[in-house]
């Protein structure tokens, strides 16, 4: 993710430098605090001087430096100690994060039924970290403890995945915070909420989803570009909707459509958690259940976003799989890729862009699909490696077979792979 470092980040991270030589820490202060979707953590990580900066602190890594630092916060309020600038760096970034996880768990708190006690997975520094969190209310204010912090996650949830690594006490934590059933995910000043047992089937948002969302800011929110009609099709647990609904400055008009009907239900309580009302009320917002074939006749949109099932089926498709059941709508077959692809002149405006995300298992596929009037782009060029975790195709041999000889799935150690593609197509 780092080449796709832009302008907010280059400009933070000059403002640090700034800070480091001459003190000045306000412009730098105010863009962070006024942007929520600008990430203050990213700018430390992708800083050159990020090892000085945790050696002056006393800590070999910024991992180290997380773990501790509410020991770190204590020390460095008690005014007989003195510290250089970039403690203060640090403690501005900190504060920040920290007063963003309270203020969106307090407002989670009163739209949804997230419990008083449970975890929070929030994905910072790009994809490059993925920090647990774990939060108690019982007061006005949560607390928080740092359970562990994932380096480069190649799957979102990924609880299971850490709870072989972590430590004995943070096991046992991640196993209660599992068995609630709530799954709830920070991204750049969004906190997202799916309840496992009334958002019945409902897509992420997984580690394909946070790529795209994280995408999306870089693409358009730090550039300031803007988009006044965007459309996503299959909007699953809606982060990328809520994203666009809140960070995107010129929109008018937004319409989310996706064939699971809990899905919808899903997106609205996110909406209500992250959009204040006055938004809520300026914006068009369009939720619809259904199939997106044929829903947009007389409609142009300006962007259209769409994570979409993307893996390939077996030339025989089992019988099973046409009654088109639980998780495999989700993520089974290609038909929505090329009905998007096949339609795209009547759904985007003479400047608009759609921005997709494939697999290697499928990506050839959708190049073939791309109309000849219109351009591509590649947003990470080798693409970006996760877990391939499907169950649906896990569970079922043949298939799994299929996309290891015929698709380029990527077997290491008993565990599969493949590569995620951000494409943006416009005229
Ligand atoms: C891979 S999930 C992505 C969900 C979400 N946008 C995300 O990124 O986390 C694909 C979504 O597309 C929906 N979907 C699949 N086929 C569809 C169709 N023909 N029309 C509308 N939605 C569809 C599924 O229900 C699912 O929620």
């Amino acid at each position: 993710m780092v080449n796709l470092q832009s302008k907010l980040f280059t400009s933070l991270t000059a403002d640090i430098d700034k800070y480091l030589t001459n003190s000045d820490l306000k412009p730098w202060k105010n863009s962070l605090r006024s942007n929520s979707y600008a990430e203050g953590f990213l700018a430390l990580l992708s800083h050159k001087d990020i090892n000085i900066i945790m050696t002056a602190q006393g800590y070999n890594t910024f991992n180290e430096w997380l773990f501790d630092v509410d020991n770190w916060s204590q020390k460095l309020l008690d005014p007989r100690n003195e510290y250089g600038k970039g403690a203060m760096v640090l403690y501005e970034l900190w504060d920040v994060f920290r007063n963003n996880i309270m203020d969106a768990i307090r407002t989670a708190r009163l739209h949804t039924n997230i419990p008083n006690r449970g975890g929070i997975l929030a994905f910072v520094g790009g994809l490059s970290k993925c920090i647990v969190i774990e939060y108690l209310i019982t007061s006005d204010y949560p607390r928080f403890t740092i359970i562990d912090v994932i380096d480069n996650p190649q799957s979102a949830f990924d609880f299971w995945g850490t709870i072989s690594n972590a430590a004995m006490a943070a096991k046992n934590v991640l196993k209660e915070i599992i068995s609630t059933g709530h799954k709830i995910i920070l991204h750049r000043g969004i906190l997202m909420h799916v309840d496992r047992r009334k958002d019945f089937q409902v897509f992420g948002p997984s580690v394909d989803t946070i790529l795209l969302a994280e995408i999306q800011a870089q693409l358009f929110y730090e550039n300031n570009l803007s988009k006044k009609r965007v459309l996503e099709i299959g909007c699953g647990n809606g982060l990328l909707s809520v994203s666009v609904a809140k960070y995107m400055v010129a929109l008018n008009k937004i319409h989310s459509i996706d064939v699971n009907f809990h899905s919808i239900f899903c997106l609205y309580n996110n909406l209500s958690i992250n959009i204040t009302q006055h938004l809520l009320k300026k914006l068009d917002i369009y939720l619809t259940y259904g199939e997106f074939s044929n829903k947009f006749p007389n409609e142009k949109f300006d962007l259209i976003i769409c994570n979409p099932p993307y893996i390939p089926n077996e030339p025989t498709v089992p019988e099973y799989l046409n009654k088109k059941v639980d998780y495999y709508q989700a993520v089974g077959g290609t038909e929505l890729i090329a009905e998007i692809l096949n339609n795209l002149d009547n759904l985007l405006s003479d400047d608009g862009e759609l921005l997709l995300l494939v697999s290697n298992l499928s990506l050839d596929y959708t190049l073939n699909l791309i109309p000849y009037n219109y351009n591509y782009k590649l947003i990470l060029e080798n693409g970006h490696k996760v877990l391939f975790d499907v169950e649906a195709v896990l569970k079922k041999e043949s298939w799994l077979n299929f996309l290891l000889t015929e698709c380029d799935l990527i077997e290491e150690n008993n565990l599969f792979y493949h590569n995620i593609y951000p494409i943006l197509i416009k005229k």
